[in-house]
């Protein structure tokens, strides 16, 4: 037992000592106020992966096929959880786009189809000749490609699903860890745009955030799950998944950082 809690640390090191766990876009981000135009095309692209990391599609059937019930469970309870962060996300960068031009671009921001055709509009204007971007979507190849490793949730044979639990890790600890607080630190504790945790427009943040934040929870449930799991035989394909949700990630971080974030803080 002990020794499993060893190995499951072990495996957080090595997410945490990731290069994308303090990647510098988060200081650039919050280093100056973001023109509205690249706050825009950064959500458009952020909030694409988000999307693509909500579905269980058939990951939670592919362990109950596998005889593990109880890691379906802890995967699907993160899938119930999310629902309802779609329109969230859109409410908060709408906002932050309207608080970052001089005019208000969105009129309604509960309008979540408007908001996120929206960001598009403007990661088309800025990134479009990036090779590999995609018209119809608007995504960058890195993106895409950060999406494509949640793809693979389709498959539930068992390495796949092995591989899969591997990435849910890697994504919970960075959501927790790092994404989340980067966010906060950019959009709320830099005072670029005026905004508190509690306002209602912020709520993804404050319900994603913290002791008692959506991503701890998730952090949790995903650590459980793989220490029910991790052997000589399935660590491989753990790690592989870690290691391809860690490096897509990095990349997209990279084409955001280099493409719409100010060079070095400013400060
Ligand atoms: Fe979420
Ligand atoms: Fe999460």
């Amino acid at each position: 037992m002990k020794d499993m809690a060893m190995a499951v640390e072990a495996l957080a090191r090595k997410v945490m000592n990731h290069r994308v766990f303090d990647h510098p876009m988060y200081r650039h981000w919050a280093c100056a106020p973001l023109p509205a135009a690249q706050s825009a095309a950064l959500f458009h692209q952020l909030q694409n992966f988000c999307a693509s990391t909500r579905l269980g599609m058939a990951f939670p059937q592919g362990l109950k096929n596998m005889g593990l019930p109880r890691q379906a469970e802890l995967m699907s309870e993160i899938e119930v959880s999310e629902g309802g962060h779609g329109p969230d996300l859109a409410r908060m960068a709408g906002h932050i786009v309207n608080l970052a031009g001089k005019e208000r671009v969105f009129d309604d921001l509960d309008d979540q189809a408007e908001v996120e055709a929206g960001l598009k509009r403007y990661s088309d204007q800025l990134l479009a000749d990036l090779p590999g971007y995609d018209r119809a979507s608007g995504l960058t190849r890195q993106a895409r490609e950060a999406i494509a490793v949640f793809q693979q949730r389709s498959r539930s044979d068992p390495e796949s699903t092995i591989r899969n639990l591997g990435i849910a890790f890697a994504l919970e600890l960075i959501s927790n860890r790092s994404l989340i607080p980067g966010e906060k630190r950019a959009l709320v504790d830099s005072g670029h745009y005026g905004v508190n945790l509690k306002d209602p427009e912020m709520y993804y943040l404050l319900d994603h955030w913290g002791e008692c934040g959506a991503e701890q929870q998730h952090e949790l449930n995903v650590r459980q799950a793989i220490a029910g799991v991790l052997n000589a035989e399935t660590e491989p394909l753990v790690l592989s998944g870690i290691d391809a949700f860690l490096d897509a990630l990095a990349a997209l971080w990279d084409v955001i950082d280099s493409q719409l974030l100010p060079a070095e803080a400013a400060v």
